[in-house]
This record gives structure tokens, C-alpha cells and sequence, in this order.
């Protein structure tokens, strides 16, 4: 799944497959990061893009790059700001889109774009940048082909919002494809093998994952249990996995993971929002799970969220496995 990256700089010096170029529908040049990238492109980019017969707003078109360091150029027209009512906030997106779908097309991996807009078109810039994020990782989650994007951000302000929106951008994503359920069993065989092996040994880790975690197990659950399977995306990277089936008046959290490595970045408390708002979608009564009665982490960490326990049940799992399970419980109030 790609990096998302933020710098502060100029777009013109990145040595990336295709800089983005916030231009006009003319494709003519012009001023801001447009005139930038004519003037480091040379002559030969504006006879490029002669040839392309103009582009409509939110759209893209790709040319060289000419003298840039960047082997591409991929052109597209922000729409102009004008109170938000003409459908901006769509066209903005679309440029994003629109300039991924080319990239993707031309077998583009790493991708610059500037602050789409937010310049001469004067679109409001934290309202662009959550465009341009939104946009940006709804696509990557579709598309792991695309490695790398930098939001290259040539104001302070610009990069203030990016920056402030970066630290949380966290999202959850129903599983329906089976390269999203091969990135679910990519997940689980590295967390279990992160938080279990300590617990209860390598073998019984070995046996679960390849049991209940295996591409086949996953979608049998997703087919024929009506378990749902939800990505947790944390900078467009795949940094966790949630998986609740409805169980009588509740909801059973079957499995609740997230990566070591993005522990600490919030993905925890924002995953159980999102477990309880689905709760209540279903008009659930509360939320129950299991959890091994030696890993004292997710007890804890269950706890500070607000679960109580509630007992304990011993599960025979296969092969002469069993699990000792505290059981827990979350009320859905409201
Ligand atoms: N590198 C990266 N970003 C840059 C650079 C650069 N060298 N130069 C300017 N920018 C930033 C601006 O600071 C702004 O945040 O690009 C963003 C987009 O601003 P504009 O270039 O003004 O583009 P936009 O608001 O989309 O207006 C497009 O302006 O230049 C004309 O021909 C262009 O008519 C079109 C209109």
C-alpha cells in the first residue's frame, strides 16, 4: 500500500514518475506552480501540450517531462472557488482522481502533487487539503499499484493543514474485495505472530492463523457466518483489522488488531468508535469479545476503553488447543 507523504517545497525539483500541475483549461501556462513547471519543463512541454486540445476541469491529461526530473507531467484543472456552491468540492476531488487514474494508466509508482486550486483559484485550503486526502486514500486503498504520494505543499499554511489533518488520518474500510482480504491475512499473520507467540506459543499461533486467518477461512466467514471484515488504514497504510458479527441483542467483536508499529497514533480508541457507531447501526445492545485470560495487554486495554468483565469461557479451538477467555462487555448507551 503506498507511503503518503508531506513536504514543503518545490514541486518542480522532485525526482518522482509525474509531478501534478494545477493548470487552466487552456493548458497554455500560466502563473503559480503552472508557470513553475513550464519554466523548468522548457518550450517543448507547452508544444506538448498544444496538442492536447485543452482540458476540462477536473480532468487530467499527461504529457513529458521534458527538463524536469520528473518524467511526467500530468496536467489538471482545479475548479475555481465561488462560495462552493457550483460543485467545487467534487471537482477539486476529481482532480485528484482523475490525476491517480492517469498515473495508474501510464504505469506511474511515485506521484508530487501540489495544493490543487488553493492559489489564484482560491479554494479554501484546510477544506482542499481534506479533499485531497480523502480523495488520495480512497483511491490507494483500491490501487496498491500506485507506491508513493507526496503532497508537496509550497506555503506555510498549506503545510500546517496537511500536517494537522496527516496525524489522524485513519480509515476504516468495509473488506469486500479478495486483494483486501489477502491484505487481511497479510495483517493477522504478522500481528499474531507479534502479540501470541508470547502467549501461547508458536505452535497454536501457527495453527490459528493458517485455521481462522487463512484467504479461504476469511472469506468463508465473510460468505456463509456474516462476519464483517473492516481494514484500519492509518496514512493509506494498512495498519490494522476489525472483524464483529451480530450475536443475538449484541455484538460479537471477534478480532480487533493493530499493527505494533502503529500503536500509540490513536487507531485504537478510533476503531472502537467505529466498532460502536456499526453497534448501534444494527441496534445492537452492547459489545462483547473474548480475550485470552495471559494477554494482560488487551485486557488493559480493553478496560481503559470501558469494558467490563463479565466472566470466562474455555474454548477447545482444534488439534488439542484450547483458549481460556475472559469474557467482556461495552453497553451501547444512547
Ligand atoms: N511548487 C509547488 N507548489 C507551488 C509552486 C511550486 N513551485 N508554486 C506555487 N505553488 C502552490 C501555490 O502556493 C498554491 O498552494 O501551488 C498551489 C496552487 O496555486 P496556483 O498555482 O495558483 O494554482 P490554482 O490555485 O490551482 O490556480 C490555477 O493559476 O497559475 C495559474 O494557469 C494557472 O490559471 C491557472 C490557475
Amino acid at each position: 500500500m503506498a507511503k503518503i507523504e508531506i513536504i514543503r517545497g518545490d514541486i518542480t525539483r522532485l525526482d518522482v514518475d509525474a509531478i501534478v500541475n494545477a493548470a487552466n483549461r487552456s493548458l497554455l501556462g500560466g502563473g503559480g506552480v503552472d508557470g513553475a513547471i513550464h519554466r523548468s519543463a522548457g518550450t517543448e512541454l507547452l508544444e506538448a501540450c498544444e496538442l492536447l486540445n485543452g482540458c476540462n476541469t477536473g480532468d487530467a491529461k499527461i504529457t513529458p517531462g521534458f527538463k524536469l526530473p520528473a518524467n511526467h507531467v500530468i496536467h489538471t484543472v482545479g475548479p475555481v472557488w465561488n462560495g462552493g456552491m457550483n460543485r467545487e468540492k467534487e471537482l477539486l476531488s476529481s482532480c485528484y482522481r482523475q490525476s491517480l487514474r492517469v498515473a495508474s494508466e501510464n504505469g506511474i509508482r511515485t506521484i508530487a502533487f501540489p495544493n490543487i486550486s488553493t492559489g489564484v483559484y482560491g479554494f479554501p485550503k484546510l477544506e482542499a487539503a481534506s479533499i485531497a486526502f480523502e480523495t488520495v486514500q480512497g483511491f490507494l486503498t483500491d490501487h496498491p499499484e500506485i507506491e508513493k504520494v507526496i503532497f508537496c505543499c509550497f506555503d506555510e499554511e498549506n503545510f500546517g493543514y496537511y500536517n494537522k489533518l496527516n496525524c489522524n488520518k485513519t480509515l476504516i474500510k468495509l473488506v469486500k474485495s479478495t486483494s483486501e482480504i489477502k491484505i487481511v491475512a497479510d495483517l493477522a499473520s504478522t500481528i499474531w505472530n507479534e502479540y501470541y507467540v508470547p502467549i501461547i506459543g508458536q505452535e497454536q499461533v501457527n495453527y490459528m492463523v493458517a485455521s481462522f486467518q487463512s484467504i479461504e477461512a476469511i472469506e468463508q466467514q465473510i460468505r456463509t457466518e456474516h462476519q464483517e471484515y473492516y481494514l484500519i488504514y492509518h496514512l493509506a497504510e494498512p495498519s490494522g483489522y476489525i472483524c464483529i458479527k451480530p450475536a443475538g441483542n449484541d455484538l460479537f467483536l471477534s478480532k480487533f488488531y493493530i499493527l505494533k508499529e502503529k500503536r500509540g497514533t490513536g487507531l485504537g480508541k478510533g476503531g472502537l468508535n467505529f466498532i460502536i457507531s456499526r453497534a448501534k447501526e444494527l441496534g445492537a445492545n452492547a459489545i462483547t469479545l473474548t480475550v485470552n485470560k495471559n494477554n494482560i495487554n488487551s485486557i488493559n486495554a480493553y478496560d481503559k476503553l470501558g469494558f467490563k468483565n463479565t466472566g470466562s469461557v474455555v474454548t477447545e479451538i482444534g488439534a488439542g488447543f484450547v483458549m481460556d477467555d475472559y469474557t467482556m462487555r461495552l453497553d451501547i448507551t444512547g
